[in-house]
């Protein structure tokens, strides 16, 4: 196994995983903001496990003897409406699970099957995102952008707080 192949893969998903923190949790604040407790709740709930995602590359990368690559790639997208921010946040999902994907591969051919592990967990993670993006979607698709706006009534208690 080459280690730092392994680290070099760990430590992308690292950045990968801190851009999405940093979106979820902009996203979160104007949610909440316009209104929209559950779906604000949502978003912090994903930017949490996020984070919890990067502590295993993290511990991971370490047990390797490498160093975690604590830096956001890319600017955070100013996006604001619930549907474009949706859209977005189902994109992001979709393509880290293919990078992962495509990082348990690259960790199974430098036969290191504890990444490769890790990468599948992340997919399945990440697929599990997805799919409550998409559900959230698929509702305003159906019924109209009242669907959001009832949200607004519900218990704001679900935000999690300050
Ligand atoms: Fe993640
Ligand atoms: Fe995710």
């Amino acid at each position: 196994m080459d280690a730092n192949k392994s680290i070099e893969l760990l430590n992308r998903a690292v950045g990968d995983e801190l851009q999405a923190v940093h979106q979820y949790m902009y996203w979160h604040f104007h949610l909440d903001d316009q209104g929209f407790a559950p779906l604000a709740s949502l978003l912090k709930r994903t930017a949490i496990m996020e984070m919890g995602h990067v502590e295993e590359l993290a511990e991971r990368i370490l047990f390797l003897k490498g160093d975690v690559r604590m830096t956001v790639p890319g600017p955070v997208l100013t996006i604001t409406e619930p549907a474009e921010i949706l859209k977005k946040a189902a994109e992001m999902e979709v393509n880290s699970a293919r990078d992962y994907n495509q990082a348990a591969l690259e960790c199974s051919a430098n036969l290191d099957a504890v990444s490769k592990q890790l990468f599948e967990s992340l997919v399945a993670d990440e697929e599990a995102h997805f799919d409550a993006f998409d559900k959230q979607l698929d509702n305003i698709k159906r019924f109209g952008p009242n669907y959001l706006a009832l949200q607004s009534f519900q218990s704001g208690d679900e935000s999690g707080g300050a």
